[in-house]
């Protein structure tokens, strides 16, 4: 019986590429007994066939399983009556059922990773984006109103306790963080429409509240149009930044074109007892299935699994494990010895794959 149980929904498109992947390499990470992992079914391609996004025996491993990995899931056309996308309720299920409200998402670039930011070197842009993930806009998922084909409408919803939690999550994360490349300084930024809607002024005062616990931790606000234009003119300012769902959604991808783009941005979704770990991309059907997607997004979603399980349960040796995956990537990325296509390379997944574990086993 292994140490840890991990469900994986490979999903759609890219995803069972990338997600058998990341299996590999943990497993050469972790070695045996340490991690068990346990396929299910879920996305729209099963709902093509099925009729269920997310079908109930794989919510239920989720609920009993120590983690989640997941490829990817969504393929165009395959809608609600709405207009709505099915495959994007595989996350949205299991984010507000699971009460993943913390959406970890580094923004941070590697050696060897050419920036769009000219004169922006690894090490100076370092930050996280952390996107409160169960209310916000997207508590009307399924709940907005259409009217006789003339009016829609969408709510947004914020909560004192959703606030406090996520705020909390940043303040903390930053805590353990080593500051803002810039000066060293610990800062968590407030990123909302504060000066426009009341839902984001009170966003920003159940911040203010959470930050008074936090002396250590300089609070900074920014509205959320200032802020695209500071990701690019000094993206070194940044540590934490804090957002409401749609927002975050947003600058997340934005951040994510900054360090080298959606193929090397992982993401952790986070509750005070799940969690979910994917690559921040899509399902990118138009390479699905041609081995040319890179795995990178989703093997660094994996060390953040290993790192969230290994702080959980106090395991070193999971810690340990955590620090082999990223300094496989850093060495393949950093010397070039795999360039994914999504970094101006040719290394198809496979490529990438056994670069990795390569790199792991000369670790
Ligand atoms: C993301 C995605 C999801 C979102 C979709 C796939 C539901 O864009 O995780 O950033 O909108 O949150
Ligand atoms: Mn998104």
């Amino acid at each position: 019986m292994a140490k840890y149980e991990i469900v994986t929904i490979d999903g759609d498109g890219i995803g069972p590429e990338v997600c058998q992947s990341t299996v590999e390499i943990l497993r050469a990470a972790c070695g045996a007994g340490m991690l068990s992992f346990i396929p299910c079914d879920g996305g729209a391609s099963h709902y093509l066939k099925s009729g269920s996004v997310l079908p109930e025996d794989t919510f239920e491993a989720c609920k009993a399983a120590d983690a989640i990995l997941h490829g990817a899931a969504g393929l165009p056309g395959v809608t609600y009556p709405d207009g709505t996308e099915v495959g994007n309720d595989l996350h949205l299920i299991l984010r507000f059922k699971l009460d993943l409200y913390a959406n970890m998402r580094p923004i941070r670039l590697y050696a060897g990773v050419e920036s769009p930011l000219r004169h922006w070197r690894p090490g100076q842009i370092d930050y996280v984006i952390v996107r409160e993930n169960t209310e916000g806009l997207y508590a009307s998922r399924g709940g907005g109103i259409v009217l006789r084909d003339e009016l829609a409408t969408d709510t947004i919803v914020v909560t004192r306790k959703g606030i406090e939690r996520v705020a909390r999550f940043a303040f903390e994360l930053s805590r353990r963080r080593k500051g803002a490349p810039r000066d060293g300084r610990r800062r968590v930024t407030v990123c909302d429409k504060a000066n426009i809607l009341r839902s984001y002024a009170f966003f920003r005062s159940v911040c203010d509240d959470v930050s008074g616990s936090y002396d250590d931790v300089e609070i900074d606000y920014a509205y959320a149009d200032a802020i695209t234009v500071h990701m690019l003119k000094r993206p070194d300012f940044y540590d934490v930044i804090v957002a409401e769902n749609m927002f975050g959604d947003i600058i997340s991808d934005l951040g994510a074109g900054t360090v080298g783009g959606m193929g090397v941005s992982p993401s952790a979704e986070l509750g005070d007892r799940h969690g979910l770990f994917q690559g921040a991309h899509g399902s990118a059907p138009d390479i699905a299935g041609q081995n040319a997607a890179s795995p990178v997004a989703t093997v660094l979603s994996g060390a953040l699994m290993l790192r969230w399980l290994a702080d959980k349960h106090t395991d070193a040796g999971l810690a340990a494990a955590a620090d082999r995956v990223e300094r496989a990537v850093e060495h393949v990325l950093s010397n070039k010895l795999a360039v994914p296509r999504d970094l101006g390379g040719t290394a198809s997944c496979t490529e990438m794959t056994s670069a990795i574990c390569r790199a792991l086993t000369s670790d």
